[in-house]
C-alpha cells in the first residue's frame, strides 16, 4: 500500500506547483527523502482536505517528473506549511483530528510575549531570554529606567516591519530610531517622548524588550537562525544554524529587510576570540532547550525557526521563535546540505509518527 506524506501548503505555493516555482519550498527535497522513508509526498491546500471524504486532490510527482492533480486517499499525516489559525478553520480541524489524521505543526503563529513567559518558566533558560513587558507609558519609563537599549515591536509577527529601537545617548538624551516608507529614521529627545513613540506604544498589540548587544560581522550585527526539527526518532534535532547580518548602521537583520545571510563559520571570522566549536555548542543547547520548553506547553511543535542574538562574548539570547520557518536563509547562505535538510527532517518525522500509529 502507498503510504502518502501531506504536505498543507498555501495558496501561491500550491498555485505554482504546475509551473515548477514554488518560491520558498523546495519539492525536490521532500520528494528525495520521500523516496528514502519510503513515503509519498503530496501537496495540496487546506480547502482540498473534507472531513468525511475518503480522498483529495493533490499534486503528486508522476513518473514523467511532472506533478499532476490527482486524486488519492486522504493522508493521515500531515505537514503543516501554512497558517491555519483562523477560527472558521478550528472546527473543520478538530473534525480532521477527530477521523485520526495529526497534523504536526499545526498551529504556527503564537504572541511573542506568550512564548517569552513560557521560556522563562524554565530557570535555566531565563539569563537566555531578555526581558519582554506589554506596551504602556508606565511600562516604557520602567524599561529605560532599567535599560540602556530597547527594542520596540509587535506581539505577532512582522518580519521586521513596524520594529523600532530607543537608545540612550546620555543621562538626558534618547534616541529613537524606526522607518519611515523606505527610509530610516533616527530622533533624539530627552523629556518629550515622539509622537510616533507616543503612538507604537498606545497600541495594544506593541511590546518593549530589553535589546540584546548584538555582535558584529561583515559590517553590521547579526543574529541567527536556528532550524529545530523533530527527526526520524521523534527528537529534537539541530537541522542548521545560519547567521543573518543587519545593513550598516542598522538594527534589524530580517531577510525581507535587507539583511545578508552567512553561515556561522564565515560570520566567525571577525570574531577571532570565539572558538567556533564552543559557540556552535551552546547555540545548540540553547536551542533545543528552548524546543524541549515551548513543547511542554504547546504540543504538537515539530519545526521551529528560532532567532537566537550572540553577544560580542558569544553568549547566545533567545529573540524569538517562529513556527513556520521558510527555511530559505539557509540556500541565500549557500548551505545547500542544511536547506536540505530541513525539508527532509519533517519527512523522517512523519516516518516515525506513521510506524508509531502502526505499532499502537
Ligand atoms: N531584543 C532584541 N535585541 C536585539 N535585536 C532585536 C531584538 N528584537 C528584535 N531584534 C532585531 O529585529 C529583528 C526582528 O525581530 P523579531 O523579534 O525577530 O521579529 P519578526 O517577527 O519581525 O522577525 C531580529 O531578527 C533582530 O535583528
Ligand atoms: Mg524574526
Amino acid at each position: 500500500m502507498e503510504k502518502y506524506i501531506g504536505i498543507m501548503v498555501g495558496t501561491v505555493v500550491f498555485n505554482g506547483i504546475k509551473k515548477g516555482k514554488t518560491y520558498y519550498e523546495n519539492l525536490s527535497f521532500y520528494e528525495e527523502a520521500g523516496e528514502q522513508y519510503n513515503l509519498i509526498p503530496c501537496y495540496f491546500r487546506f480547502k482540498d482536505i473534507e472531513p468525511g471524504v475518503d480522498t483529495i486532490m493533490a499534486y503528486v510527482l508522476s513518473e514523467e517528473g511532472t506533478y499532476i492533480l490527482t486524486p488519492i486517499p486522504k493522508p493521515p499525516i500531515i505537514h503543516n506549511r501554512t497558517f491555519t489559525g483562523k477560527v472558521s478553520a478550528k472546527k473543520k480541524m478538530r473534525k480532521l483530528k477527530e477521523e485520526g489524521i495529526v497534523f504536526f505543526n499545526e498551529k504556527n503563529r503564537y504572541k511573542k510575549i506568550r512564548i517569552n513567559n513560557i521560556l522563562r518558566m524554565n530557570k535555566k533558560l531565563v539569563p537566555h531570554i531578555p526581558e519582554t513587558v506589554k506596551a504602556g507609558k508606565g511600562n516604557l519609563q520602567m524599561m529605560m529606567d532599567k535599560y540602556d537599549e530597547l527594542i520596540i515591536k509587535p506581539n505577532s509577527g512582522s518580519l521586521g516591519l513596524g520594529i523600532a529601537k530607543l537608545s540612550r545617548l546620555s543621562d538626558q538624551e534618547w534616541e529613537f530610531s524606526y522607518r519611515r516608507q523606505k527610509e530610516m529614521v533616527k530622533e533624539r529627545f530627552s523629556t518629550t517622548w515622539p509622537f510616533f513613540l507616543l503612538k507604537l506604544i498606545a497600541n495594544p498589540r506593541t511590546i518593549i524588550q530589553k535589546r540584546i548587544p548584538l555582535a558584529k560581522s561583515k559590517g553590521g550585527v547579526f543574529d541567527l537562525r536556528v532550524s529545530v526539527q523533530k527527526n526520524d526518532s521523534g527528537e529534537w534535532q539541530v537541522s542548521g544554524v545560519v547567521g543573518k547580518v543587519a545593513k550598516k548602521d542598522w538594527y534589524l537583520t530580517n531577510v525581507a529587510r535587507g539583511g545578508s545571510c552567512y553561515s556561522l563559520p564565515e560570520l566567525l571570522q571577525d570574531l577571532p576570540h570565539l572558538k567556533e566549536d564552543q559557540v556552535f555548542e551552546d547555540i545548540k543547547r540553547l536551542s533545543l532547550n528552548v524546543a524541549l520548553q515551548l513543547e511542554k506547553e504547546l504540543p504538537k511543535m515539530a519545526d521551529l525557526g528560532l532567532d537566537i542574538g550572540l553577544t560580542n562574548e558569544g553568549f547566545p539570547m533567545f529573540i524569538e521563535c517562529n513556527g513556520r520557518d521558510l527555511r530559505v536563509t539557509f540556500r541565500n547562505a549557500d548551505m545547500q546540505e542544511e536547506w536540505k535538510k530541513t525539508h527532509s527532517t519533517p519527512i523522517g518525522y512523519a516516518s516515525f509518527l506513521y510506524e508509531k500509529r502502526g505499532s499502537s
